[in-house]
């Protein structure tokens, strides 16, 4: 194989150095240089990887066609057979598409992409660059009794990889993980920034030439970047990132980027002793306290893309020991908490200023939808007077600076969801409480002010 000529750029102003140093001479920036490769075999990696003639059978070679003529049906999506997963793929693995999954060490990253790989209907390969087979096989005995369908190799030279799936012709490919993998054709080590961008554009090749869904495992970092270059997230097609608390039983795997569907859709899971369990009701469990009543308790109803969910909001309200009061919130916005504390201040008259607040959001998960305000407010306002309120009454709408209460989106689908878990009454705006459930009461409040006569 002929030795691949590599340059280095600076990631600053390009400039072009013949040589790895510290400092850029043109800008004079520090650490950007980076390797790039400047001249390869016209054959790309994969193919040269097979020995330089491939003939894998789904192998298209591309001529201009009328967009008229082009099939749209030809590549239907590949049901994972994880509810949870197509929805957030916006139903199912395109063919020929590039996913990224990013996460936290720990979260279950390789466990998800494991167990999906074991319940695919195709003939997947799991390549692994983390853990040795033994490893991978005791974990996949945990998720599943039954596992035929999967083939693991362990290998991080890409070269290697594409000569294995060149006899393999595997239908779904899966890389754990994208940092651990090393092509020649780059001397740096494997997790460098050139590594990974190279090695992903060789998997991005092979799954376009072939129609082969790619499903890559990234790191991130400790700022809650995909680890390497942000040129990944470009070049893949989705980026899905896998959340949620390590010490809490939920994850939450969210599109970041999606070429092929919304980015609104959240898949719910739960970790448990034989791996993940997908929620597909997940208000339920969110809820953790039903039928005690309790002082700084109040119930939400909110939508994560199109699902509508109902969250428990908890808020403790004390005297502030220290001339600066305390606030704290858990999985809602710090500073909308302190703007809800300063429209309570403000225009219903509570002295919160020398009280400490701490706010959190159950089941470890945060919460970015604006219909949560009003139960924020109510859950605020209970622990304050200490006055407990009905575990049978829910929440559903924004505050305003003005301390006025705004209607939010997809009212009804959130009265139903409420109405379904047996609840009696829903507080929203008052221009959306016309409903034709008849199981719930459905109360508009205009005001804050007339929402604190009402219930304290
Ligand atoms: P893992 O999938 O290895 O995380 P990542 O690849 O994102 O680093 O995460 C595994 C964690 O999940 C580990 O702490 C053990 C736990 N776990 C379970 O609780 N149940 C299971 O069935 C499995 C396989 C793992
Ligand atoms: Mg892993």
């Amino acid at each position: 194989m002929a030795k691949v000529k590599t340059t280095y750029y600076c990631q600053n102003c390009g400039a072009q150095h013949a040589k790895w140093q510290g400092q850029c001479t043109a800008c004079k920036e520090w650490n950007t240089l980076v390797e790039e490769v400047v001249e390869k075999n016209t054959k790309p990696s994969w193919e040269q990887a097979a020995g330089g003639d491939v003939t894998l059978s789904r192998k298209r070679t591309q001529k201009p066609q009328r967009i008229s003529q082009i099939d749209a049906t030809e590549s239907p999506r590949l049901d994972t057979t994880n509810a949870e997963f197509n929805r957030v793929l916006g139903g199912g693995l395109v063919s020929g598409s590039v996913t990224l999954l990013g996460g936290e060490p720990g979260i279950g990253k390789s466990t998800l992409l494991l167990q999906l790989c074991l319940r695919l209907p195709y003939k997947t390969l799991y390549v692994s660059g983390e853990e040795s087979a033994h490893q991978i096989k005791m974990r996949a005995e945990r998720i599943e009794k039954n596992v035929d369908n999967c083939y693991i190799l362990t290998e991080t030279k890409t070269q290697n990889i594409f000569r294995q799936i060149a006899d393999f012709e595997p239908q779904v490919l899966i890389i754990d993980s994208v940092q651990t993998l090393q092509t020649d054709h780059i001397e740096s080590t494997a997790g460098s920034v050139s590594q990974i961008r190279e090695c992903t554009g060789e998997l991005i090749k092979f799954a376009k030439e072939t129609g082969t869904p790619v499903l890559l495992i990234g790191h991130i970092t400790k700022d809650g970047h995909i680890a390497g270059p942000k040129i990944l997230e470009h070049m893949v097609d989705t980026v899905l990132q896998f959340e949620g608390d390590r010490n809490h039983t939920y994850r939450i795997l969210r599109a970041l980027k999606n070429r092929f569907g919304s980015t609104h859709e959240i898949g719910i899971y739960e970790m448990q002793g034989h791996g993940l369990r997908e929620v597909s009701n997940p208000s339920e469990l969110l809820i953790s306290q039903r039928g005690n009543n309790l002082s700084g308790t109040a119930i939400a109803a909110t939508m994560e893309g199109m699902r509508p969910l109902m969250i428990e909001v908890q808020a403790l309200v004390s005297t502030a020991v220290y001339g600066t009061p305390q606030r704290s919130a858990t999985g809602y916005n710090l500073k909308r908490l302190n703007m809800i504390l300063a429209v309570l201040e403000k225009r219903a008259g509570f002295k919160l200023g020398q009280k400490d607040v701490f706010l959190n959001i159950t089941g470890g998960i945060t919460v970015d939808d604006p219909a949560i305000d009003l139960a924020v407010v109510v859950a605020i306002l209970s622990s304050n007077f200490d006055i407990e309120i009905s575990s049978q009454h829910c929440y559903s709408a924004e505050v305003g600076l003005g301390g006025e209460i705004r209607p939010v989106s997809r009212t009804d689908q959130r009265v139903n969801e409420a109405a379904k878990l047996g609840f009696d009454k829903i507080f929203i705006a008052p221009s959306k409480s016309k409903t034709n459930n008849t199981t719930i009461q459905a109360h508009g409040v205009s005001r804050i002010e007339e929402l604190v006569k009402q219930l304290f």
